[in-house]
């Protein structure tokens, strides 16, 4: 089967390579002709474990190919999965311009039956809008369907996701789509959900709500351990060991990022309310998660007295660990506010830097952990990067101006800290 995959970002590539190396041909569209050039030369565009070997392997096989050209990609290509972003507006909402775009000319393009499938994430209705946007564009008198089919990866373990997913949500309205859609999830061994298109959509942003109240719930669970003396890591292990509640997405820390929660949560919030229904619960998680960023500002200042002129080395800044994307990381706030009160930043990332550099001005960064601790007034850890548990923290003792560690993600054990001399800060306990 030949597919196209239009927006090779962190959904597209992940989704056409992996489906490259199941047999298919796949060729990946899009409108960054430089990502485009880059792609051809095999530079992989973005860090996520396992992804280069892959792209590198089917490319040279013949099975991915990638082109700005979305004209001779849907010419070639039976099923075409749109996966480009889907970014919030300032009121919350999902800006959906480069979906009417890239519907249009699959549209103009069209010389026969094709299966148009959304993968990014978007508002439900959004499948009824793309199939009036085709109707009304196409130029030939072919037949066309429209498909949800949400996508679950995780950055970081993306890879492993897309091949060994808890469920793959095909939302249809016609046979022939889900014959072609079976097809091609049927080499991925997971369980299939077929449902309606607007279902399928809603699945996507209740999910992720979801597990944006998870963590929301239990940063405020943290707050009333602190205020208790109790320890949020024991609590979240004893409500986690219910299967009716789960470990997962109980972890205490400065909030969630990312290009997904925080914009689908914003979206669902938007939609709900569009639909009539004032979403009060969603509001509540959204306002948690901008507190647990405050309250850590907060615990620093408390800390260093006067923050200006202090110097701050940070631990990571990606949103979370393995991978390098910096889009709405608690880092970005975090490290602004504390420059704002006159704050001098030492940053270090593992793989995030190059990104961070375009975000952040007047902030140093470092080749690794020591050397932003050098001189430091304190340390910030923002993303819990496997690496930090292997660092040296008798060395970074010795290279700290004063022992004081602020933990945003619950990595080290306070009392191994505090047994190594360190006043170690961390949430909930
Ligand atoms: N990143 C994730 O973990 C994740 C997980 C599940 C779902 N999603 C959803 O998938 C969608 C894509 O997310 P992403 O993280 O891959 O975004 P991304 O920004 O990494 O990639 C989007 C790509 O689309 C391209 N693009 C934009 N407009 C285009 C157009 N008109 N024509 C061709 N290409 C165009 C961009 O140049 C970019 O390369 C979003 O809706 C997102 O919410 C993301």
């Amino acid at each position: 089967m030949n597919i196209a995959i239009i927006g090779a970002g962190y959904v597209g590539l992940v989704t056409g390579a992996c489906f490259a190396e199941l047999g298919v041909k796949v060729v990946c569209v899009d409108n960054d002709t430089d990502k485009i050039k880059a792609l051809n030369k095999l530079k992989i565009p973005i860090y996520e474990p396992g992804l280069e070997d892959l792209i590198k392997r089917n490319f040279r096989q013949g099975r991915i190919s990638f082109t700005s050209d979305i004209d001779r990609a849907v010419a070639r290509s039976q099923v075409i999965f749109i996966a480009i972003g889907t970014p919030p507006k300032d009121n919350g909402e999902a800006d959906l311009t480069g979906i009417e775009k890239v519907a249009t000319a699959i549209a103009r393009s069209m010389t026969d039956y094709r299966l148009i499938v959304e993968k990014s994430t978007v508002p439900v209705e959004t499948g009824s809008w793309v199939k009036h946007t085709i109707e009304i564009n196409k130029k030939k008198k072919v037949s066309f369907d429209v498909a949800s089919n949400p996508e679950f990866l995780r950055e970081g373990r993306a890879i492993h996701d897309f091949m060994h997913p808890d469920r793959i949500v095909l939302g249809v309205e016609s046979k022939k789509a889900e014959q072609l859609l079976r097809e091609l999830y049927g080499r991925i061994d997971g369980p299939i959900l077929m449902t309606d298109i607007k279902s399928a959509e809603l699945i996507k942003h209740a999910s992720n709500s979801f597990l944006a109240l998870k963590i929301s719930y239990i940063n405020a669970v943290a707050k009333v351990c602190e205020l208790a003396g109790a320890d949020i890591e024991q609590v979240a292990e004893g409500m986690g060991m219910d299967k009716r509640v789960g470990r997962a997405f109980l972890d205490a820390g400065i909030g969630f990022g990312g290009f997904c929660l925080p914009k689908d949560l914003d979206a669902f919030i938007t939609i709900s309310r569009k639909l009539g229904y004032d979403f009060g619960l969603l509001k509540e998680v959204k306002k948690i998660n901008e507190f647990q960023k405050e309250d850590f500002i907060r615990r620093v200042e408390s800390r260093l007295w006067n923050i200006k002129d202090k110097t701050i080395g940070v631990l990571g800044l990606a949103f979370k660990p393995d991978t390098d994307d910096m889009r709405f990381a608690p880092s970005i706030d975090i490290i602004q506010i504390l420059q704002r009160h006159g704050a001098v930043i030492k940053a270090y990332d593992p793989k995030a830097a190059s990104r961070a550099k375009k975000i952040f001005k007047g902030v140093k960064f470092c080749r690794n952990a020591y050397e932003a601790a050098k001189n430091s007034h304190c340390l910030i850890v923002l993303t819990e990067w496997q690496e930090f548990k292997e660092l040296d923290f008798k060395k970074i003792k010795r290279l700290l101006k004063h022992p004081l560690i602020f933990d945003g993600r619950n990595m080290f054990s306070p009392e191994a800290m505090e047994g190594l001399g360190f006043k170690y800060v961390s949430v909930g306990r």
